[in-house]
């Protein structure tokens, strides 16, 4: 396979002409930036080659093409990250085959669903927290930008349950940070390109700061205080392969770099699932009730107790409805190690590729009535009708998202615990306009009042 690790370097920014991200920002529209990929693919069908310069992006939405990508020639496709690599540094989300395997196999046993009963108690103290501040809000009558909420919220799991430390910077502040690097396309240069005067653009000098800033964040963590002196901790599997001499690789750079990557995939896809499914139903108030008569029928009045989250089942079914809707990730991206056909389509070496999850995930072929919002559709019985491949928000094969099982967890348990006191009253324009950076995010955020029940 070609080796496609590059050298992280400031110029391979996300805005940078030479990037995916900034290809790709010509095809989405600011209005409704999937619209376009949308009908394109009802149009020409689920192969969609188009050259932009001296680069071919091949545009893929049908469940068969994931297939191919992800799983059946998943050593053909490797992961693209130039643009992301400020975030992720060489952490193994970036790197492919035999590295990318020697790197993941000391971590995975944090994510064994053996763990997840001694994660509990931390993130329901990290749902505590956040059910404090959302009393101080009630009583204020303030509004709130619920995506800075879920964000603090997923961020102070990651750092209790897997590092066993208290939070310990501003999450708002990182939070704006971080969104200042990801939000592609208020990036000056793709703005310029696009010939949009409104909004911000955002420079290469906030950028850079941006990342500067991020980037001191893991030693931050390290450095914070311990919470329980816990044996099995992430943090200390990621310390024990930089210990080990058989493993010059993982390195400390390995180990901050790691960090970072579970600071951002384990928190911007979380936190927006739970913001997105939490507007959703301020939408659908009969789905918020029956929340909370499921969490009445399994744990009476009290918390929940670790036994109960698998009946929690509405609720999850709840979850998983919101990532079809707004899958957080809405493009996998891939570069072709070598040629392929797919659906009699050639395929060639360099080519990029980009499943469009949020294509399949709204395609009438594979869900009936796709705008719907339709938890139901998760039930077992339903659920096994389903075309394989056509849900991806974790995507699929050897490459699939590590943390899935956990973030449906402390989901489920956010909305459990926090339904259960407030009613979070969105109060911003319906529909909420979505906005495809990295992450699918809504445009100008999901504005809030935390209304408290008697
Ligand atoms: C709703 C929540 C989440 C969603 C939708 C999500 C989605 C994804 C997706 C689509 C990928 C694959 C990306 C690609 O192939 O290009 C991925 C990978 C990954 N995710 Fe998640 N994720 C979520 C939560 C989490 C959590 C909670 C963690 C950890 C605390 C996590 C850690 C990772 C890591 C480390 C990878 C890279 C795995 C590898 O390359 O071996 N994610 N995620």
């Amino acid at each position: 396979m070609a080796d496609m690790t590059v050298a992280y370097s400031p110029s391979h920014g996300l805005g940078e002409e030479q990037s995916i991200w900034f290809k790709l920002s010509s095809l989405l529209s600011q209005e409704n930036p999937m619209q376009v990929l949308m009908a394109l693919s009802e149009k020409y069908g689920g192969v969609i080659p188009i050259n932009l310069k001296n680069h071919r992006i091949v545009i893929l939405s049908e469940p068969a093409h994931a297939q191919r990508v992800l799983v059946d020639n998943a050593d053909n496709y490797v992961k693209y990250f130039d643009g992301l690599r400020p975030i992720f540094g060489k952490s193994m989300i970036t790197v492919d085959g035999a590295l990318w395997q020697k790197i993941r196999a000391p971590q995975q046993p944090a994510f064994h669903p053996g763990m997840f009963e001694e994660y509990f108690p931390y993130l329901m103290s990290a749902i505590d927290s956040k059910m404090a501040r959302w009393a101080k809000f009630a009583a204020t009558g303030e509004t709130i930008e619920m995506v800075e909420e879920t964000w603090t919220l997923a961020a102070e799991m990651v750092c209790k349950a897997l590092f066993d430390r208290e939070m310990p910077f501003n999450p708002h502040f990182i939070f704006g940070q971080v969104k200042t690097y990801t939000d592609v396309m208020n990036h000056k240069s793709i703005r310029l390109k696009k010939m949009h005067g409104e909004l911000t653009e955002i420079t290469d000098d906030e950028t850079a700061k941006a990342m500067d800033i991020w980037g001191e964040i893991p030693e931050t963590v390290i450095g914070a205080n311990i919470v329980d002196q816990r044996e099995k901790t992430l943090l200390k599997m990621l310390e024990a392969a930089e210990a080990d001499p058989n493993f010059p690789e993982f390195d400390r750079q390995q180990v901050i770099d790691e960090m970072k990557q579970y600071l951002w995939a384990g928190t911007e896809t979380t936190a927006l699932t739970l913001a997105w499914s939490l507007y959703l139903l301020s939408q659908h108030p009969e789905a918020l009730e029956r929340i909370r008569a499921e969490a009445r029928a399994v744990c009476g009045d009290r918390d929940p107790q670790w036994q109960e989250v698998q009946q929690l089942s509405y609720t999850r079914m709840v979850i998983q409805e919101t990532m079809r809707l707004f899958p957080p990730i809405w493009g996998l991206i891939r570069i072709a190690a070598d040629d392929d056909v797919i659906e009699g389509h050639q395929i060639r070496k360099g080519d990029k590729a980009v499943i469009c999850t949020y294509v399949m995930h709204h395609s009438p072929k594979y869900w009936e009535e796709p705008e719907k919002f339709d938890p139901e559709r998760f039930a077992p019985e339903r659920a096994k009708k389903r075309v394989k491949y056509s849900y991806l928000p974790f995507a699929a094969g050897k490459r699939a998202c590590i943390g899935g099982a956990l973030s449906q967890i402390e989901n489920t348990l956010a909305l459990v615990q926090l339904l259960r006191r407030f009613t979070p009253e969105y109060a911003g324009p319906v529909p909420a306009k979505i906005h495809a950076t990295v992450t699918l995010c809504p445009k100008g955020g999901l504005p809030f009042r935390i209304r408290a029940l008697s």
